[in-house]
Order: C-alpha cells, then sequence, then structure tokens
C-alpha cells in the first residue's frame, strides 16, 4: 500500500509518499516548500500570502513527491492506494489549498482520501518506520497507553494514547503555545524568527562559553494539580527582565538559557507527572518544539529514570510540519477504512482529535 500525504496548514507546502512495509511504513519521497523566507519579514505568518504561495506551490510539490517516490506521470491511479490530508487545525486559507488538491486527485484518480488531525500528523511522526527495526520489546501490544507531549507553534497537549485513532486530551496551554512563546520571545529580543530554534542556537553559546545562568524566570503552573500549561505569563516576565536591563543585548545567551530552560522545565515535570498517574508504557514527543535539542536531551534522560517506560522522538526532519507525518497517520487511518468520500471532505480550522 503507498499513501500520497499532503500538507498546508500553515506555512509550508509538503507532500509525501510513503510505503506500507512489514512492520510500519518507510519513507519513498518528502518535498517540502518552505515560506519562512517570504514571512520573516512580517515576523509572523501572514495568512493570505500564505495561501496564495501554497497555490503556486501544490502542483510541483505534489509531482516532485510522486516522481521522487518512482511514480511516473499518469501511474499515480494505479500506484497510490490513498491519499492523506490535512484537514485541520490550522489557517482556513492554506489549508483549502491542500484540501481542495486531494479532492481533485481522489476524483480523478479514483483514489480514496483520508482526512488528518494535523496533531494526529505531529503524533504519527513518531510511528514513522519500520517497527520492527526501532522496536526493543518484543511484545507490539505493550507501546500503549502511551503519553505524547506535542509542543507546536499553535500547540501544547499532553494526549494519552490507548491505541491506533484512540485519543484523550488530559492538558493543554491554556493560553500561548510553546512554540508561540518562544517566538514571542524571541522578537522581544529581536534575534531572529522562527524565535524556537534562535533561542536554542543562544541559549547552547552560553554552555559553550561555559558562564552560568543569572537571570531567573518563573515556571508557571509547575505545581498546578493538572495536566494545563500557561505560558503568556513567561513571556511578560521576560519582558519585564528586558525593561529593567538596558544593556540586555549583551546578555541574550543567558536570558535565551534561561527562557528555554523555563519552558522545558514545566513540560517535563507535567509529562513525567502524567506518565506515572496514567502508568503509560511508552512517551513521546511531537511538533516543531521537539527539534529542542535540550528538550529532547532532557526529556530522555527524565523518562529513563521511570521504570518500564519506552520514550520516542521523531527524528528532526519530522518535528516541524512535514508530509510523512500526515501519510503515516493516513495509512493506520486507511488500514481502519477511515475513509472520506471526497466530496464530504471539508475544512475544519478548530479540528479537534
Ligand atoms: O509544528 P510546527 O512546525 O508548526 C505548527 O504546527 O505550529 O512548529 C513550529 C514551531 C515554531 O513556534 C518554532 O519556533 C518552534 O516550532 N521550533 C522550535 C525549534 N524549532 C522549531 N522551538 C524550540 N526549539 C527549536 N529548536
Ligand atoms: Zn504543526
Amino acid at each position: 500500500m503507498k499513501i500520497l500525504g499532503i500538507e498546508t496548514s500553515c506555512d509550508e507546502t509538503a507532500a509525501a509518499v510513503v510505503e506500507e512495509t512489514r512492520h510500519g511504513v518507510s519513507v519513498l519521497s518528502n518535498v517540502i516548500s518552505s515560506q519562512i523566507d517570504i514571512h520573516k519579514k512580517y515576523g509572523g505568518v501572514v495568512p493570505e500570502v500564505a495561501a496564495r504561495e501554497h497555490v503556486l506551490n501544490i502542483l510541483p510539490v505534489v509531482n516532485e513527491a510522486l516522481l521522487k517516490a518512482n511514480i511516473k506521470n499518469g501511474e499515480a491511479p494505479k500506484k497510490i492506494n490513498a491519499i492523506a490530508v490535512t484537514i485541520g487545525p490550522g489557517l482556513i486559507t492554506s489549508l483549502i489549498v491542500g484540501i481542495e488538491t486531494a479532492k481533485v486527485l481522489s476524483y480523478a484518480w479514483n483514489v480514496p482520501v483520508v482526512g488528518i488531525n494535523h496533531i494526529e500528523g505531529h503524533i504519527y511522526a513518531n510511528f514513522i518506520g519500520d517497527a520492527k527495526k526501532t522496536r526493543k520489546q518484543k511484545n507490539k501490544k505493550t507501546i500503549f497507553p502511551t503519553l505524547i507531549l506535542t509542543v507546536s507553534g499553535g500547540h501544547t497537549m499532553l494526549v494519552l494514547m490507548r491505541g491506533h485513532g484512540k485519543y484523550e486530551t488530559i492538558g493543554e496551554t491554556r493560553d500561548d503555545a510553546a512554540g508561540e512563546a518562544f517566538d514571542k520571545a524571541a522578537a522581544m529580543m529581536k534575534i531572529g524568527y522562527p524565535g524556537g530554534p534562535a533561542i536554542s542556537a543562544y541559549a547552547e553559546q552560553l554552555t559553550m562559553n561555559n558562564e552560568r545562568l543569572t537571570i531567573k524566570l518563573p515556571r508557571p503552573m509547575i505545581n498546578s494539580k493538572d495536566y494545563d500549561f500557561s505560558f503568556s505569563g513567561l513571556k511578560t516576565a521576560l519582558l519585564y527582565e528586558l525593561k529593567k536591563n538596558p544593556n540586555y543585548k549583551l546578555q541574550i545567551p543567558n536570558y535565551c538559557a534561561e527562557f528555554q530552560q523555563a519552558v522545558i522545565d514545566v513540560l517535563i515535570s507535567k509529562t513525567i507527572k502524567a506518565a506515572k498517574e496514567y502508568k503509560v508504557k511508552t512517551v513521546m514527543l511531537s511538533g516543531g518544539v521537539s527539534a529542542n535539542i535540550e528538550l529532547r536531551k532532557q526529556m530522555k534522560k527524565a523518562i529513563n529514570i521511570l521504570d518500564n517506560v519506552k520514550f520516542k522522538m521523531p527524528d528532526l526532519k519530522y518535528t516541524t510540519d512535514n508530509a510523512p507525518m500526515i501519510a503515516t497517520a493516513g495509512y493506520y487511518k486507511a488500514k481502519r477504512k477511515k475513509f472520506t468520500p471526497w466530496k464530504k471532505l471539508k475544512v475544519d480550522c478548530n479540528a479537534e482529535l
């Protein structure tokens, strides 16, 4: 079985083909046309501009994904078994481009469509690859229940997964998402967009210079009894610290390292608490912020201390928005025959898991 995945929920036009293997899926092609350079000058994604770029890019990107998967012109109706497309959450004008493309291809090729929730896609970045090669334990049932921390520009969620397609959200952010907080903090310090990679690069300088952290920021909601998060107060605390110091520009690595550590401390603390309470077998990371090297390192260390809990995180290239994750979620949904007739496929900007 081969699945074509299409992702256009925000500012990346992406398409990929994945193929069923004996124990999972492998990626045959992965094409992304990023708009970061276009939106950089505005300091964030401009929806109208993003949509126009998607319209220009979508067909060349899909075509390239097919050709790279060795599916030549005219062969797709025979070789593609399903089309997976992101239906939401995301920007309506961006999502529509991917969805309309999937509908037209479904009609023209007579191939079924699976609608994918964008968060579900991020979660399934952890399922890319042949499970036999990556799974240490022999009994494949033992990965569930799995706890997934999804941290992206739009979401911060702790999701309990009891099986494929079975999700329960146990906590989420009450205000800014973790990635959004990184982006806003970087904008306040004027160090670039997107903020996550910029903050993490500056934070690394502090470690490389063996300097000590001298700035102290709060860890919002770290001791709250629930699994919710809040990052807008942290951002405001940083703003006050910057205002207090007219020479803050000389200490950017210090501010970045403390800001990053504050976010990581809260994320790890809540994840560990939930992993223990729900007695999960596996913990997974997903979403753009899971590209953060310190978060990856520290989360792995924290989970490894727990008894009988495995830890998984996606390859770096599958952390930020990409189409193999959508195609992989599509594969597992197609196996359960969860198709949507193309006529009924609709955008759902606020889609819930
Ligand atoms: O998953 P994603 O590509 O898009 C959404 O679904 O939102 O996530 C993008 C977010 C941005 O906020 C970006 O700053 C953040 O991921 N990000 C990072 C890193 N790389 C990307 N945050 C922290 N550290 C990073 N290395
Ligand atoms: Zn995303």
